[in-house]
């Protein structure tokens, strides 16, 4: 199965193969650009080019632990920008949901706390959310979960949520730079050895551990990057690389696989 270049037909080939069973997915924040979400490092554009009017350090300070507990006024002022609900999922996302449906997809690593891969009806147990979402929130100080409905409300009015046990703060369970990254991403990286191919969307791959995932797939596993620009180290004999928007390249790619009358109308219900 040797697979280099860009040719999106060898990689349909390959997908209809029977050699291809479990399909991984590592997805970053240009997967959600096209719903209208800022990435965090294009340079005009994202959101770390964009903070200077917080008067941070460092632009990743917005999500420093030790910053935060200081200063929480950046991150919710962020926080209102970004929070969900007011997004919907874009034609990757559709994609994903299709390789789910077509028993495809083994597991989707995401970088993304947008939860859109949800909305798109992709099932929580193929989900790696491994940067945390803001499903859920608790107290950084004593662990107690906080309700929902509070932190919505909370962040809405720009009041700073803390917990009604001790006076912590609350804080979205998204995993700040100096927090560890959920037992469900470390429990998840051995499956890895059974892929049968790798696509990587929308990611700079600059953020560990979650870049290293891309290391644990077997030696003769396809990975394919999908990405604006071209990241991270794809030269392994069958990888390949397709360099553009990836809702583009996924219709592409879709087309050749048959699939994208299908992938229109999952992306519109
Ligand atoms: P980055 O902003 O670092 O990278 C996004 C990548 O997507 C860039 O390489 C863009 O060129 C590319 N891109 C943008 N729009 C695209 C499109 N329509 N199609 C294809 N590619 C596109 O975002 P991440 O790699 O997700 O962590 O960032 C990783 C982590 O850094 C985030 O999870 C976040 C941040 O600090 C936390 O919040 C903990």
């Amino acid at each position: 199965k040797r697979l280099r270049g860009d040719d999106p037909k060898a990689l349909a080939d390959y997908m209809k193969s029977d050699q291809c069973r479990n399909v991984f997915l590592m997805l970053g924040a240009g997967v959600s650009t096209a719903a209208g979400i800022p990435d965090f490092r294009s340079p005009k554009t994202g959101l770390y080019a964009n903070l200077a009017r917080l008067n941070l350090p460092t632009p990743e300070a917005v999500f420093q632990i030790s910053f935060f507990r200081n200063n929480p006024v950046p991150f919710y002022t962020l926080a209102k920008e970004i929070y969900p609900g007011r997004y919907r999922p874009t034609l990757t996302h559709s994609f994903i949901k299709l390789l789910h449906s077509r028993g495809l997809l083994h597991t989707c690593f995401t970088q993304n706390i947008d939860t859109l891969e949800r909305k798109a009806g992709v099932p929580e147990d193929k989900i790696v959310e491994a940067h945390g979402s803001f499903a859920t929130q608790r107290c950084i100080d004593c662990k107690t979960p906080y309700e929902e409905e509070k932190m919505k409300k909370a962040i809405k009015e720009e009041e700073i949520p803390r917990c009604e046990k001790c006076g912590g703060l609350a804080k979205p369970d998204i995993v700040f730079f100096g927090e560890s990254l959920p037992d469900k991403f470390r429990a998840s990286i051995p499956s890895l050895r059974e892929a049968d191919l790798l696509i990587v969307i929308g990611t700079s791959l600059t953020v560990y551990p979650f870049a290293s995932l891309v290391y644990f797939v077997p030696e003769d596993c396809p990975r394919v990057l999908i990405n604006l620009v071209e990241v991270g180290d794809f030269d392994r004999p069958d990888d390949l690389v397709f360099t553009g928007k990836c809702d583009g390249i996924v219709r592409v790619l879709c087309r050749e696989l048959g699939w994208e009358e299908e992938l229109d109308k999952a992306w519109v219900e």
